[in-house]
């Protein structure tokens, strides 16, 4: 291959690298500097090229690094935050070294690890959060155990009524494992997701079936209004079930007893909607963009007497994601919530 035509092909390599690339010389002048160190210093090329390579960068880490690198001929690595949005790069300085001992200057290169970092810190919290959801219910059911051994045993009444209290707090922790399993596999991509033509007003009508004892207990008034001859929509069965169960539980849960729910399906501009309207509690302003997160509840110590675990609408989420459909809410606290789906009309 010809000399041009290797430069060619390296200069080619240098301006598509998502890494920052910068080199300089035993001076610390810069000597070349690739398309995304450009993007990274938020400077033209050529406002790079020949100027000191300190006075591009206000990062006292990496400029002593540099010095470093350009006295002992060492390569070093460090990791350091940059830029206007704070991303996180691991920055790598090598020495360039032709002759032996005779240090020519410096190759520096950014790597963006932002993400990861993220996702690391991510699944930190994520673990945090399950060791305390598992703890809450396990303490409890620790407490009651230690008082019947205690003597409690003796006392028939007051044995049932903690062994009822254990039953329920297993149930819970057995729910919430059961929850965790579905957002894994939905996440993790291994289940199979069987796509069919589905009618949605089927899917609530089971669901409301599977909810009406929670329902006549609080005495709700639960209207189903729907229009005729609406699409079928493409969609998991069993995924979209999961999807509804926790809109309308969360609708049941959090709506005082002798409200109201009314939920609506109906066509627009080709998809189907279905909206579920409560007259619950409501949800602040300033909670509504935190709602999807896993973990996430308003009023921890309410919706945890409640049963809730903060997961319903990450799984919600989830799927609607899976299915290319979109979920939105509307809702003014003390007055009520306004939950939504949509899918594409088939
Ligand atoms: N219809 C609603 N009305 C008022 N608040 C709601 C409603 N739906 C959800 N929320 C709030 O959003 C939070 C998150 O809901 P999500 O369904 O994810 O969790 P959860 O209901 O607490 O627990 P679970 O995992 O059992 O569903 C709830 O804790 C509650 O504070
Ligand atoms: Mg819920």
């Amino acid at each position: 291959m010809e000399q041009t035509q290797q430069s060619l092909i390296m200069e080619m390599i240098l301006s598509n690298m998502i890494e920052g690339v910068l080199v300089i010389d035993n001076q610390a002048r810069v000597v070349l500097a690739n398309r995304a160190a450009s993007k990274l210093l938020i400077l033209k090329n050529e406002e790079i090229v020949g100027k000191a390579f300190f006075t591009l960068l206000d990062n006292q880490k990496i400029n002593d690094m540099v010095c470093s690198v350009l006295r002992n001929g060492k390569e070093m690595f460090a990791e350091t935050s940059l830029g206007l949005r704070s991303q996180t790069f691991r920055v790598h300085v090598a020495p360039i070294v032709i002759q032996q001992h005779l240090i020519e200057g410096a190759v520096i290169v950014f790597h963006d690890v932002t993400d990861a970092r993220n996702f690391d810190q991510m699944r930190a919290e994520f673990v945090g959060n399950v060791s305390h959801e598992l703890r809450t219910p396990l303490t409890s059911i620790k407490g009651f155990v230690e008082t019947l051994l205690d003597g409690a045993l003796e006392d028939r009444i007051l044995c049932r009524r903690f062994l009822s209290i254990i039953d329920s707090e297993a149930d819970r922790l057995s729910r919430l494992i059961d929850d965790l399993l579905t957002l894994s596999s939905i996440e993790s991509k291994e289940r199979m997701i069987r796509m069919e033509p589905v009618c949605i007003v089927q899917s609530i009508r089971s669901v409301l079936s599977i909810l009406t004892p929670q329902i006549s207990d609080k005495h709700l008034q639960v209207e189903f209004i729907y229009q005729q001859e609406l699409a079928l929509i493409r969609a998991d069965a069993d995924l979209l079930n999961q999807v509804l169960i926790n809109l309308l539980d969360n609708a049941v849960k959090y709506t005082p007893a002798g409200g109201e729910i009314i939920i609506r399906c109906f066509q627009q501009e080709g998809r189907v909607v279905t909206t579920i309207a409560d007259t619950g509690m409501g949800i602040p302003r300033e909670k509504l963009p935190r709602i999807f997160e896993r973990f996430y509840r308003v009023d921890k110590a309410r919706s945890r007497e409640l049963g809730g675990k903060g997961l319903g609408l990450s799984i919600v989420k989830h799927i609607i994601d899976l299915h290319g459909g979109e979920v939105f809410v509307e809702s003014k606290a003390g007055y009520g919530s306004t939950f939504g789906v949509s899918f594409i009309a088939l």
